[in-house]
């Protein structure tokens, strides 16, 4: 297996924590609840994308790129991680295609791209699509200048990148007791790269794990597709004999809500359980729509109550500083003004 001669750069500490979650296993009639802390990955404020970036960044560096390019949503983590990766290897150009809503503010991950100094191109409205063509076009300008250009596709999730949570996987194998060895396992999807590079590692390295995915981003189907398709492809670069059928990935899609990028009611109550039970940060777009999955699947019986349940935090955190609007009522907040006198 090639999994270790890949060319990689580190970029965070790891192992992450992987920590119990009591109080909130209580709260939703579970024996044990473990939480993969990779909300705590050290680069640029945190999340999942580090593991991917190390695989990404390692091959910008060896293609001799001077500029990385990337797209998303105006409060993608994965384009704060990637302007922040960006900076730490050394490469001073970011450029970011951001497309959706129109914002005035720069809050949330607005505010670290422009802390990281990232150049960002607001595209409103615009799909997927729209934005890898965009990027295409300023790469072939770029290039034309002299430049050299790198274009990470949206959330990192190709093959390469998949092989961070190929790791990852590996990682959590070794942190668990053997009683804690047939776990399931559950994680929020959005571009797909993360389930599929835990996948092929839960395969490889936790065989009688379970994954249940759930979709942040729409419906199931194709993101399973996306999925066995990277893992396959991440299978072939380490040269381990693995094939994956888009039967193979569990996604649900009965908790993204109105759409991606748009909060939810259960989510945000996710995100507030999750906060007064355990003080976890989690987001309204991401981790708060995971956990609402995770809450729903317990409580509809889906999940065995005695099976060990593994949540894979993949951070989010600075996405949660831009909906402060979405808590005021929620939330309950009343503020108590003291007397001056
Ligand atoms: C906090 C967070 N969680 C989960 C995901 C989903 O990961 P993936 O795009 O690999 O499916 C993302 C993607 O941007 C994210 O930022």
């Amino acid at each position: 297996m090639n999994l270790d001669t890949i060319p990689r750069i580190s970029l965070t500490h790891l192992p992450t924590p992987l920590e119990e979650a009591p109080r909130l296993a209580k709260k939703l009639g579970l024996r044990k609840l473990l939480i993969k802390r990779d909300d705590l990955t050290s680069l640029g404020g945190g999340g999942n994308k580090a593991r991917k970036l190390e695989y990404l960044l390692a091959d910008a560096l060896a293609k001799n790129a001077d500029v990385v390019m990337t797209d998303g949503g105006p409060q993608s983590n994965h384009a704060r991680m990637t302007a922040a990766a960006a900076r730490k290897v050394g490469i001073d150009r970011c450029i970011l295609f951001l497309g959706g809503p129109r914002f005035d503010r720069f809050y949330g991950n607005l505010l670290l791209d422009v802390v990281f100094g990232a150049e960002i191109r607001f595209m409103e409205d615009a799909t997927v699509k729209d934005m890898e063509n965009a990027m295409t076009a300023e790469a072939a300008t770029l290039s034309a200048q002299g430049a050299s250009p790198y274009i990470i596709p949206i959330g990192g999730s190709t093959p390469l990148g998949a092989l961070g949570y190929v790791r990852g996987m590996r990682e959590l194998a070794e942190q668990l007791d053997e009683d804690d060895k047939a776990p399931l396992v559950i994680l929020g999807v959005g571009s797909a790269g993360t389930l599929a590079g835990c996948a092929l590692g839960l395969r490889l390295f936790l065989p009688q794990a379970e994954m249940i995915g759930v979709s942040v981003a729409g419906r199931a189907k194709p993101m399973r597709e996306t999925a066995a398709q990277n893992a396959n492809g991440a299978a072939n670069m380490i040269g381990v004999n693995e094939h994956f059928n888009t039967d193979d990935i569990v996604v649900t899609d009965d908790y993204y809500g109105e759409r991606y990028g748009v909060p939810s009611e259960e989510g945000n109550k996710a995100i507030l359980l999750a906060g007064r039970t355990e003080g976890l940060i989690l987001d309204p777009i991401y981790t708060g729509k995971a956990m609402a999955g995770l809450i729903g699947l317990a409580q509809s019986g889906v999940i065995d109550p005695n099976r060990t349940v593994i949540f894979i935090h993949t951070g989010g955190s600075p996405g949660l500083m831009a909906f402060e609007d979405q808590f005021r009522t929620l939330a309950k907040f009343e503020r108590v003004d003291m007397d001056k006198s």
